[in-house]
């Protein structure tokens, strides 16, 4: 049984992944994390962008610890990545996949699998705690599978995290730096997430 208290607050993390500001999925996210916030939850928001995130360099630094030797923003993400109830990871679909801020984010958890697969060690910090994992995206195209590449990459990460994948909220067709907020019901769809995720112990 998960054991969040009635009393204590849900922690929410959103992971902004574009390096496009208020574009997209920056407003998708802002809503998610607005509708968790609505539930009383804590919120905190990231923008990876901003950070210091170098790419894993599979120097098998973290191999015997768990720790990654590179010494930059992930370190404090890794321990967010491991406290938090909630995250939500918000990425534009670059060339099929995640942008490279994001990949890179998602790459430097190499550590965190290395503390769950090497050392058989819990990654969440108080891992009888039920978490959740929810993927915001949007595609300029329409093609066909657009988030399909995308979602198996965050599955898998989020798997590392011992995190449950619990959905995603996705838009093709959306280019144009906030195209949208013309959507009829995306925005008011990514506040209803927020909600619903914000809620301990309801079902999606
Ligand atoms: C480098 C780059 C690669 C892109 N690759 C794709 C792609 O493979 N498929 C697609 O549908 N859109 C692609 N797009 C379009 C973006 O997904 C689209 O503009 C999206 O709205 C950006 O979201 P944002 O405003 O949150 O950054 C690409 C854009 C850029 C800059």
């Amino acid at each position: 049984m998960p054991n969040n208290k009635p009393s204590e607050k849900l922690k929410v993390l959103g992971i902004a992944g574009s390096p496009r500001h208020d574009g997209n999925t920056d407003n998708l996210l802002r809503q998610v994390i607005d509708g968790a916030s609505s539930q009383g939850a804590e919120t905190k928001t990231v923008i990876l962008s901003e950070l210091n995130i170098a790419p894993c360099r599979h120097c098998d630094g973290c191999i015997k610890t768990g720790k990654c030797v590179v010494d930059d923003d992930m370190q404090w993400i890794h321990a967010d990545l491991r406290e938090f109830d909630r995250i939500v990871l918000a990425s534009p679909i670059f060339f099929m996949g995640v942008s490279a801020q994001t990949k890179a984010m998602i790459d430097r958890c190499q550590a965190l699998w290395v503390i769950k697969y090497v050392l058989k060690l819990p990654v969440a910090i108080n891992p009888d705690k039920e978490r959740k994992g929810f993927f915001v995206s949007v595609g300029g195209t329409k093609f066909h599978n657009l988030f399909q590449p995308a979602m198996a990459t965050v599955k898998s990460w989020f798997t590392i995290l011992d995190i449950k994948y619990v959905g995603e909220l996705v838009f093709s067709g959306i280019d144009e730096k906030e195209a949208i907020l013309r959507h009829p019901t995306a925005l008011q769809d990514a506040f209803e997430i927020g909600q619903k995720l914000a809620s301990v112990n309801k079902p999606e």
